[in-house]
C-alpha cells in the first residue's frame, strides 16, 4: 500500500465512515455470525465496526503488513473475541474448513496473486461458508490513481471476479457494481458436500 493509503486506513474518518456507513453497506444484509476471517484488515476500522454490530462472531483479522497489523492490534484491544495475526492471504496459515465466514474490503485489488486468494479462502471456509466482500473495479479513475500512488495492485473486472469465485470452488456467486460501476460487491458461498450417494452415477440409475 502507498503512504497515502496507509493514513487514509488508519484516520479517525475512515474508523467513523467505516462503523456508520462502509460496513452496513458492504454487509448487504448478511449478518456476521460464528467463526469469521477478515482478510486485509488494515487498522481494523472494518473489524472494530462488524465487532460492535455482531458481538456474538469470533473474528480474525489478517494482514500482511506488520504496521497495519500493530495498528489494529491497539485499534481492537477492547473487543475478546477479536485476534489480529500478520499473515499473506495466499497463504493463510489455518487449517481447512476453519471459518464460517470469509470477509474482504477494499483488499483484493491490492493482491497481484488474487485468484490464489480466492482458492485460499475457499479452503478455510467450512463447506456452505460464506464470502462476502467489495472491491474497486476496472476503471480507468482506478487505475489512474493507483498509477500515481505507486501501490502494487492488479484491479479486477466483475466478471473476472465472478469467473475467479467460481474457479476457487464458490457458489451462489452474484457480483454486482455499484456508485457508477465504481465498486463492486460480491458474494460466493462453498459448496456444500453432496449427501452420500446422492449424485453418483449409481444412484442416478435407480
Ligand atoms: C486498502 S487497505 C483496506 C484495509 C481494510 N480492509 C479497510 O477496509 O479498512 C488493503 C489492505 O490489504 C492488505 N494486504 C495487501 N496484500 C495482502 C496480502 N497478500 N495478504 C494480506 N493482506 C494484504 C494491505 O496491507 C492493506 O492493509
Amino acid at each position: 500500500m502507498s503512504a497515502l493509503e496507509r493514513a487514509f486506513c488508519r484516520s479517525s474518518a475512515w474508523r467513523f465512515v467505516a462503523r456508520k456507513a462502509v460496513l452496513p453497506w458492504a454487509l448487504n444484509h448478511h449478518s456476521l455470525t460464528g467463526d469469521v476471517l477478515e482478510i486485509g484488515g488494515g487498522s481494523g476500522a472494518m473489524a472494530a465496526a462488524a465487532a460492535h454490530s455482531f458481538g456474538h462472531a469470533r473474528i480474525t483479522v489478517i494482514d500482511v503488513d506488520q504496521t497495519m497489523v500493530d495498528t489494529a492490534r491497539l485499534a481492537l484491544a477492547g473487543f475478546p473475541h477479536v485476534n489480529v495475526q500478520n499473515a499473506d492471504v495466499t497463504a493463510l496459515p489455518f487449517e481447512t474448513a476453519s471459518f464460517d465466514m470469509v470477509t474482504s474490503y477494499l483488499m483484493l485489488h491490492h493482491v497481484i496473486d488474487w485468484q490464489d486468494a480466492l482458492a485460499e479462502v475457499s479452503r478455510v471456509m467450512k463447506p456452505g461458508g460464506a464470502f462476502i466482500g467489495y472491491d474497486l473495479t476496472d476503471t480507468r479513475l482506478a487505475r489512474w490513481v493507483h498509477r500515481i500512488d505507486g501501490s502494487p495492485h492488479r484491479i479486477i473486472a466483475p466478471g473476472e471476479l465472478a469467473d475467479g469465485l467460481a474457479a476457487a470452488g464458490l457458489t451462489d456467486i452474484s457480483v454486482r457494481l455499484s456508485f457508477r460501476g465504481h465498486l463492486m460487491r460480491f458474494h460466493g458461498r462453498r459448496r456444500r458436500a453432496a449427501p452420500p450417494g446422492r449424485h453418483s452415477p449409481a444412484a442416478a440409475r435407480r
